[in-house]
């Protein structure tokens, strides 16, 4: 692993994410935000919960009051598909909306990426995936991004993942397609049931100790992923107690944000590239999945990523004055553990419908995940297989 303590050689570029207002009634300035980008008739992107709770026609009703038409689109649900995809392109061809607003959690977002990819390229996702959209001439919609859930961090990166009829999940790409702006209001979580507080936010921050400790280099991702792992372990669990603690729901929106700002510059690890198999395979809910595969990928890395692990440690508020770094990367390591523990997902991959015979098809799935390529030991096939039987 490269430290950057002589700078010898360093090299790395920076995606920087989109604009950003943050604050507990933010969302608030949402249509004039809106209207400042020159939208005139938005989409509203958005899942059956929270059009069922009102929150949808609430921000629908901001954009109105500041003279924007608004279409309520709100049929993303988990793990978004192509044919929520195709619905949402047809509306804006039809209707003739030039503004995408993504109200939810990485599946609203993810799906509305994916509407202006496709609306911009007119490509399919199988052409998408193979040669992405940045090429294509034409300007893409507005699009803001209203994030509900502390978790994916997707309203900061270029990436979205999408599945088809067949279940087969597709990771694409654009620079020009992720949202122009953001709006972290974090009264939008205060809503946010325990268990999905816990699996969101135990996914923000495998998605900052991924970022920290893969192979790619890149200081600013460094710092980022530092911030987010120190928020988190400080305030997940007041956030699960205690839905209602702002500032806690607060601190985890911003840590979210800035684990999806550090996957954006290094992306993830192991742990990433083996769930992204187990998701394919299983219906299942990404951060459970994460939570099962973590302390299994946290001991294969133990030495590769020492140095890390020890400074994990401190981030957590772990003392490990007069330690060896192995020995302080092993209370890192601890302390992660105890972390997911204590947040009560997922200890086992059985627990989500994992069967010991997928193993061998999870393990040629996962030896190619970009994911698992960048982890900090690389495993060879066997390593992976070994990896999930002890998941399992
Ligand atoms: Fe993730």
């Amino acid at each position: 692993m490269k430290e950057y303590a002589e700078f010898d050689g360093l090299a790395f570029a920076v995606t920087w994410p989109p604009n950003v207002t943050f604050g507990a009634g933010a969302v608030a300035g949402l249509g004039d935000r809106a209207r400042a980008m020159g939208g005139r008739k938005a989409l509203l992107v958005t899942d059956p919960g929270l059009v069922a709770i009102g929150l949808a026609d609430k921000v629908a009703g901001s954009l109105r009051a500041a003279g924007i038409e608004a279409d309520v689109f709100g049929k993303v649900k988990p793990n978004p598909t192509m044919a929520e995809v195709t619905e949402g392109v047809a509306r804006v061809s039809s209707g003739g909306h030039d503004f995408i607003v993504a109200l939810g959690g990485g599946s609203s977002i993810d799906a509305a990426k994916v509407i202006s990819m496709q609306l911009l390229s007119g490509r399919t996702i199988q052409e998408i995936e193979a040669k992405g959209v940045d090429d294509a001439p034409g300007v893409p919609l507005g699009f803001i991004a209203v994030p509900t859930t502390a978790g994916t961090g997707s309203e900061a990166t270029t990436g979205a993942l999408v599945k088809d009829a067949s279940g087969k999940k597709y990771l694409v790409r654009s620079v020009r397609c992720r949202p122009a702006q953001s709006i972290l209001d974090p009264e939008l979580t205060r809503s946010v049931p325990a268990r999905m507080t816990a699996s969101t936010g135990m996914d923000a921050f495998i998605h900052a100790v991924g970022s920290y400790t893969n192979v790619q280099v890149n200081p600013i991702g460094d710092v980022c992923a530092q911030e987010a792992i120190r928020l988190v372990s400080g305030n997940l669990l007041k956030a699960i107690e205690d839905g209602n603690d702002l500032s806690a729901r607060s601190a985890m929106m911003l840590a979210s944000h800035l684990a999806g700002i550090a996957i954006s510059q290094k992306g993830n690890d192991a742990i990433h590239g083996l769930s992204t198999a187990v998701e394919s395979m299983v219906d299942c809910t990404h951060g459970e999945s994460l939570s099962a595969l973590m302390p299994h990928v946290l001991r294969f890395n133990h030495e590769a990523a020492a140095p890390r692990y020890a400074q994990i440690a401190r981030l957590m508020g772990r003392d490990v004055a007069g330690m060896t770094i192995i020995e302080a990367a092993a209370v890192g390591i601890e302390a992660m553990i105890e972390l997911r523990d204590a947040a009560g997902t997922c200890r086992a991959l059985r627990e989500i419908g994992v069967k010991p015979e997928m193993t061998e098809r999870l393990a040629d799935l996962a030896a190619k995940g970009r994911s698992t390529l960048i982890n900090c030991r690389k495993p060879d096939r066997g390593e992976i297989v070994t990896l999930y039987q002890a998941a399992i």
